[in-house]
C-alpha cells in the first residue's frame, strides 16, 4: 500500500479536467476515472474504511441470515401459539408442486376496478372518492379489513399485491437472493433521472447494475464503524442546531414550524457529511438558497403524490404538474450537482498540494476512490445523501420529538439515561451512542406509532405462494406492515407508548422480527440506516440535554406526502434545564 504522501504525490499529476465532466451535461460521463487516479486516493481512504476492495460481498446478506436465526428463537419462544397462528395461513413456500397446487394469482381477493386505471378514482375527488389521499394510511387499513392478510389492487397501471402478515412478509425477504428486485421508490424521481440522463442511483436501478453501485458504497455506508468517522461533523452541527433555538424560540419557548427548522438542521448536518461544507443554513431566511431547496424537495414529494394518484397521462406528455416537478427537481439537483463539482475541485486543489490526507473529505474521497463508480453515480450517491434524509430522516425526528413531548415520563427516562452516558459540553462518541440502549428503544417505538414510510417493496424474481396463493415471479408485492403496529395480537397493549416494550426483559422476544422493519430489510435494506440513526441519536441527545420539550397545541397527525408527514405545522415549547 502506497502511503499517503506518495499518493498526494501521484495525485498532483492527474488531469481533474478530463475526469470531471459535469452530470447535467449529456457528456462522456460515463467514462470510468483511471485506475491510477482511483488507486492513489483508495491509498489515502482506505485506513478509515477496509483493506478489503475487491470481491466484496454484501454484509447484509449475513443479517439475513440473523434475522432467520431470531426468527427460529422466535417460533422457539411463542411454541404452540406460533402454530396456532400458522394454520391460519396456509403455511408458505415455494416449491413448483405447491406452486402448482396454490390457488391462482386471479382469486387473490381485492377490489374491481376499471380496466388499467383500476381504483384510481375511489382516491380522487368526484362520485366515485371513498379515500382521501392524506389519509392513505387509513386507506390501507380499510383494505386490510375488508379483504384479509393478502389482497391486490391496480391503480393507473400498476397491479399490487399488498401483505398484511409477518409470515407472509418474511416469505417474500427470505426469497429474494442476494440480488432482490424494487418497484422504483418514487416514479418521479426514477423518470427525472433518465430525462436528465442522470444515473438512477441504488433506489430506482434493479440487477446487476444496483449490485455495483451497491457493492461499491456498502462498506462505507453500512459498516457501523465507518459511519462513527462523520461522529465529529454531526457532533458540531447538532450543538449548533440546538444552540440556536435560543435565538428563534420566543418569550413563551415556543418555535412555530418546527419541521422547517429540522429540514435547515438536516441539511446543513449532510452538507458536512457528503462535501465537508457548512451551508449556513441556521440563519438562512426565507429567500436563501437552503430555505429555496427545502422548498424544492417538499413541493417534489407534494406533486409526486398528486401524480400518483393522477390519470398518469405524464407518462406520455409533458403535463404542467411534471414541468414543476421537472422544474423543482432541476433546482434541487442542479445546486447539489454546483455543492458536488465544488467539492471535488476542492480535492482535487489540496490533493495537487499534497495536503489530502485521510481524515479529509472522508465521503467524497472514498467515492472517487472506486474506480467502478462513474462521475454520474458519485453524484447521485453523494446527492442521494445530501437529500434524502429530508424526507426521511427530518420527519422521523419530527415524530421522535412530538412522542417525547406528548408523553413526559418517556422523556424523563430518555433525558435521564443521556445525562448519565453523556457529559454535558462533551462530543457524543460512538461508545456512549452504544450506551443509549433506552433511547434506541425509544426510537423504535415511534416507529411503531408513527411509521414514515407505508410500504417496502419487492418485485419476487421467483414464483411465490404466498398465504395460499400463487404469487408469479414479476409481480409488483408491497409489505404494508404498519397496518400491524397497533394489534393486539402482535403487541401487548399495542395503545401505549411503551419503550420499555423492546429492552432485554420486556416483550422483544415475543414480537415478530419481521414486524418492524422501518428501514427495510436484507441486501436492499436503507442505505443510509446508519448515518439517520447516528444523527437522530446525537441531536435527540443534545436537545434533551438542554431542553424539556412540551407540546401544548392540538394533536398532530399523519398526512401521506409519499412518505408521513405532520398535517399541520408542529409547534415545540423548549423549557431551558439550565433555567430552572
Ligand atoms: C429515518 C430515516 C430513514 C428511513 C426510515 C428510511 C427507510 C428506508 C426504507 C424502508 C427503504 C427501503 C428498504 C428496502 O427495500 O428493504 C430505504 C431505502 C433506501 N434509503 Fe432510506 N431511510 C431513511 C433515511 C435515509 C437516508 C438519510 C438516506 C441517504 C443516504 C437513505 C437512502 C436510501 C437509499 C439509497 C435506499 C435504496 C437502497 C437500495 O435500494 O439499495 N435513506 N430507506
Amino acid at each position: 500500500m502506497l502511503s499517503a504522501q506518495k499518493s498526494s504525490a501521484r495525485l498532483r499529476n492527474l488531469k481533474w479536467h478530463r475526469i470531471r465532466p459535469k452530470i447535467i451535461e449529456k457528456s462522456d460521463s460515463e467514462s470510468k476515472y483511471s485506475p491510477e487516479f482511483a488507486s492513489g486516493l483508495w491509498a489515502i481512504v482506505s485506513p478509515y474504511h477496509t483493506n478489503e476492495r475487491l470481491n466484496e460481498n454484501i454484509p447484509c446478506l449475513s443479517s439475513s441470515k440473523l434475522k432467520s436465526d431470531e426468527y427460529k428463537s422466535y417460533n422457539h419462544c411463542l411454541g404452540r401459539r406460533s402454530l396456532r397462528k400458522n394454520s391460519t395461513f396456509s403455511i408458505d413456500s415455494k416449491s413448483n408442486t405447491d406452486y402448482d397446487n396454490a390457488k391462482p394469482f386471479s382469486q387473490i381477493p381485492g377490489p374491481i376496478g376499471l380496466p388499467y386505471l383500476g381504483t384510481l378514482f375511489q382516491y380522487r375527488k368526484g362520485p366515485f372518492q371513498r379515500f382521501d389521499i392524506d389519509h392513505l394510511k387509513d386507506a390501507v387499513i380499510a383494505r386490510y379489513r375488508q379483504y384479509g392478510a393478502i389482497m391486490k389492487e391496480t391503480v393507473s397501471g400498476v397491479t399490487v399485491v399488498h401483505l398484511f402478515h409477518p409470515d407472509f412478509i418474511r416469505t417474500v425477504f427470505q426469497s429474494e437472493g442476494k440480488i432482490p428486485h424494487i418497484a422504483p421508490l418514487m416514479e418521479t424521481t426514477q423518470r427525472y433521472r433518465k430525462l436528465r440522463n442522470l444515473s438512477p442511483g441504488l433506489g430506482n436501478s434493479n440487477g446487476d447494475e444496483w449490485y455495483r453501485l451497491r457493492s461499491a458504497v456498502q462498506q462505507m455506508m453500512m459498516r457501523p464503524k465507518a459511519v462513527t468517522a462523520y461522529l465529529p461533523l454531526v457532533n458540531e452541527v447538532a450543538s449548533d442546531f440546538v444552540d440556536g433555538i435560543s435565538r428563534i424560540k420566543d418569550s413563551n419557548g415556543d418555535v412555530p414550524n418546527f419541521l422547517n427548522e429540522i429540514a435547515k438542521w438536516n441539511i446543513e448536518s449532510s452538507g458536512m457529511t457528503c462535501f465537508e461544507k457548512r451551508l449556513g443554513c441556521f440563519d438562512a431566511g426565507k429567500d436563501s438558497l437552503p430555505q429555496k431547496m427545502i422548498d424544492a424537495n417538499s413541493e417534489i414529494f407534494r406533486l409526486s403524490t398528486v401524480l400518483k394518484f393522477s390519470v398518469p397521462w405524464f407518462r406520455l406528455f409533458q403535463t404542467p404538474t411534471w414541468k414543476k416537478v421537472t422544474e423543482a427537481e432541476d433546482f434541487f439537483f442542479g445546486t447539489g450537482q454546483g455543492f458536488v463539482d465544488e467539492c471535488v475541485s476542492e480535492i482535487n486543489r489540496i490533493s495537487e498540494r499534497g495536503e489530502l490526507t485521510e481524515d479529509k473529505f472522508l465521503f467524497m474521497a472514498y467515492l472517487l476512490s472506486r474506480p467502478e463508480l462513474t462521475y454520474k453515480d458519485i453524484s447521485i450517491i453523494t446527492l442521494s445523501l445530501f437529500g434524502d434524509g429530508l424526507n426521511t430522516t427530518s420527519p422521523t425526528l419530527l415524530w421522535n420529538l412530538y412522542c417525547l413531548a406528548k408523553n413526559q415520563d418517556v422523556q424523563q427516562k430518555v433525558h435521564e439515561e443521556v445525562c448519565q452516558v453523556i457529559p454535558e459540553n462533551q462530543p457524543i462518541t460512538a461508545e456512549m451512542i452504544n450506551k443509549l440502549v433506552y433511547l434506541k428503544a425509544f426510537v423504535k417505538e415511534t416507529f411503531r406509532f408513527y411509521p414514515i414510510g407505508l410500504d417496502v417493496a419487492r418485485v419476487p424474481q421467483e414464483n411465490l405462494v404466498i398465504g395460499g396463493y400463487q404469487v408469479p415471479a414479476g409481480t409488483h408485492v408491497e409489505m404494508n406492515n404498519f397496518v400491524l403496529f397497533s394489534l393486539s395480537e402482535y403487541f401487548n397493549e399495542p395503545e401505549k407508548f411503551l419503550p420499555e416494550r423492546w429492552l432485554r426483559g420486556g416483550d422483544a422476544q415475543n414480537i415478530h422480527p419481521f414486524i418492524l422493519t422501518p428501514f427495510g430489510h436484507g441486501p436492499r435494506m436503507c442505505a443510509g440506516r446508519r448515518f439517520a440513526e447516528q444523527e437522530m441519536y446525537v441531536v435527540i441527545s443534545k436537545l434533551l440535554q438542554r431542553y424539556r420539550l412540551e407540546w401544548h397545541h392540538e394533536d398532530l397527525n399523519q398526512k401521506f406526502q409519499m412518505l408521513m408527514i405532520p398535517d399541520k405545522p408542529a409547534t415545540f415549547t423548549f423549557v431551558d434545564r439550565h433555567k430552572n
